[in-house]
């Protein structure tokens, strides 16, 4: 079957060349171009290199060239209709069916584009006669030259009912399809008295600046239109139509793209203003939703381009919560590599008002310090503080917890979850509940492992404490294990620790322990005990449920309060990791002294500083 250009453009437009040729290639960015090994000859230096804004990969080392169509065809020994069904199905697209009907929709397509373009045409004509002044005028006082205004083809409606309409007629556009391209409304047959009935279609839009909307590739589809001044509604946008939905298209992306490409950068901003100052002052990549939230649809067409876009919405409370709800829209669909950045601009400014008012470099700045997802939902939940109580932390824990869950990738889900977790271990500052003096539960400094101290804490430095040591990690595990609620606030620090001191049968209980509650998180006391018994663990349960064990530590005990079980598993851990520090100090301290370096020096330093931070938190008299 033949497939349609149109079809074709469109499913090369909707494809990354680099990220389907990334996936056999190790591509670097070079320039403008990626650079590789070229697939089809041996080589060591690169010499293959793919163009995504041209849309091909080219050898110079053995002259091989083509489109994605053609790599994949080489590469996955496919058929033409192979490859484009595969890859329209990559890109979210049916393959169209070649059927009358399917026929006379794309001839209908093809005819709203011809009327809504010259519409645009004739819009752009009346923006330079006379009675487009008052809008020439309106778009220069707004700070348009009329570079901008011949880019964005901007245009005037005149105020009255059938100027765009006898305009069009006369060109022998049929009145019905003005109708269906949006231009003008028919009003329902019933809505005048007989007398006075007057069903004729009018123009949609009268008296207003207009914005035209294009696709992606440079064709006019809708309009926005602007009032002069104040006025309802401020804009009035096409309706749906065969060539317009407003859920899908971006304002501006057709002149974005190619921008985008070479940047690496995408800015979303909610309006055609803001696009148009954006681009007025360098920023091509900026891009707009019609005034609705942005869709999925959108996200996917925004990481076709790039992988982490920059949202820059209002900085005020509708644009905040524009920002929260893109930021949940976007966890379903997040891969690994992807993801979304939100430029948090002044309080009462949009990108428009302030590239104007304050100046590039002010807008430059916002966009520099846009804060990645995982920022900005913690700061949604927490306000950037992290609550002192533990109620409050596992709450916080939970909402959290509830938005890594709706990432569907595996991969990210986990990154986020134990992000999420690290960061209230952080703010809690590795303070297990400790009270302090004002009775609270204390939150202090920040006691995890970093991998460097893992290592240098070698298993021979242990063997001198094996005693104590040995006690303390069985302490540690037997609190959870009899108060499994405690995992989440316990299970980071107690899974980095070395267990070789207690040895390998409690080691592997404890490999258990956190692997069966990380899946079932619910599970209770009475719950876990059953699932460790059946599966072998018995023996190291008696051992470490002894009298020996709890004896020294009534807070591990199954019958003790969550509170004191978290109090008792903090002071134990915090004392353990004391001890860790002063050998690995002792250890860096020799280490230097046999050979000096700036890198153990510094080494010193930080662990001499956790230590303080350790010893704040948890007074060694008490
Ligand atoms: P804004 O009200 O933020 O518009 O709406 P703006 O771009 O800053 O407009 P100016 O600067 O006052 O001219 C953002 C977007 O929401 C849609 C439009 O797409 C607009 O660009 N919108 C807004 C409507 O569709 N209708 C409206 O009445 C208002
Ligand atoms: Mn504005």
């Amino acid at each position: 079957m033949a497939f349609p250009h149109q079809f074709l453009d469109e499913v090369k437009l909707r494809t990354s060349l680099s990220e389907v040729i990334g996936r056999r290639v190790q591509l670097r960015k070079k320039g403008r171009e990626w650079e590789g090994l070229c697939p089809f000859h041996k080589e060591k230096t690169p010499s293959f290199t793919v163009n995504e804004e041209k849309g091909f990969y080219h050898c110079f080392g053995c002259g091989e060239h083509g489109s994605v169509f053609d790599f994949i065809m080489k590469t996955d020994g496919l058929s033409f209709p192979e490859t484009v069904e595969r890859l329209t199905a990559d890109a979210g697209m049916q393959v169209p069916q070649d059927t009358p009907e399917e026929r006379q929709r794309s001839e209908k397509r093809k005819s709203l584009e011809d009327v809504t373009e010259a519409a645009c045409k004739w819009f752009e004509r009346s923006l330079h006669m006379p009675e487009g002044k008052v809008a020439l005028d309106y778009l220069r006082e707004r700070g348009l030259d009329d570079d901008t205004i011949g880019t964005f083809r901007l245009g005037f409606a005149p105020n009255s009912r059938n100027a765009l309409k006898g305009a069009l007629l006369r060109d022998e556009i049929p009145e019905n399809l003005l109708v269906d391209a949006g231009l003008l409304i028919r009003p329902p047959d019933d809505r005048m008295p007989d007398d006075r009935r007057d069903n004729s279609a009018y123009d949609r839009f009268r008296g207003r600046v207009m914005f035209p909307i294009m696709n992606r590739q440079g064709h006019v589809i809708a309009f926005g239109g602007r009032i002069l001044g104040d006025g309802e509604p401020k804009y009035l946008n096409s309706p749906e139509t065969p060539i317009f939905h407003k859920g899908q298209v971006l304002y501006g992306l057709g002149q974005a793209l190619a921008a985008a490409r070479k940047s690496g950068h995408m800015i979303v901003t909610e309006g055609y203003m803001d696009v148009i100052a954006m681009h007025m002052a360098g920023f091509h990549e900026a891009v707009a939703p019609l005034g609705t939230a942005l869709t999925e649809d959108h996200l996917r067409a925004l990481w076709k381009v790039v992988r982490e876009p920059v949202l820059c919405f209002d900085g005020d409370k509708a644009g905040q919560r524009a920002a929260a709800r893109a930021a949940e829209r976007a966890l379903p669909l997040l891969k690994s590599g992807y993801g979304l950045r939100f430029a948090e601009l002044p309080m009462g400014e949009d990108p428009d008002t302030l590239v104007r008012n304050k100046g590039r470099d002010a807008m430059q700045g916002v966009l520099d310090r846009a804060l990645p997802l995982s920022e900005v939902l913690w700061r949604m939940e927490t306000g950037g503080r992290v609550p002192r109580t533990p109620e409050a932390r596992a709450t916080l824990q939970n909402k959290l917890g509830e938005y890594a869950r709706r990432i569907d990738d595996p991969t990210v889900r986990t990154h986020f979850a134990a992000s999420f977790k690290e960061r209230i271990w952080q703010g809690s500052g590795g303070g297990y509940g400790g009270k302090s003096d004002r009775g609270d539960w204390k939150l202090g400094a920040k006691g995890r492992k970093t991998p460097a101290a893992i290592a240098i804490s070698s298993a021979g430095s242990h063997v001198t404490h094996l005693g104590p040591a040995r006690r303390r990690l069985e302490i540690l595990l037997a609190t959870l294990i009899n108060h499994p609620i405690l995992y989440d606030d316990v299970a980071e620090h107690l899974g980095a620790l070395d267990f070789t001191p207690a040895g390998e049968a409690l080691d592997n209980l404890r490999q258990e322990v956190l692997k069966t509650l990380a899946v079932e998180s619910g599970l209770d006391y009475q719950g876990l005990l059953d699932h460790l018994i059946e599966n072998g663990f018995t023996s190291a349960l008696n051992a470490l449920m002894g009298a020996d064990v709890l004896g020294d530590a009534v807070f591990a005990r199954p019958d003790a309060e969550p509170k004191d079980a978290l109090d008792g598993w903090g002071h134990t851990f915090s004392r353990m990791r004391e001890e860790e520090l002063d050998l690995e100090i002792l250890e860096a301290v020799e280490k230097n002294k046999a050979e000096y370096s700036e890198e153990m020096t510094e080494r010193i330093v930080f662990l001499r500083q956790e230590k303080l931070r350790l010893s704040a938190d948890y007074p060694t008299d008490t």
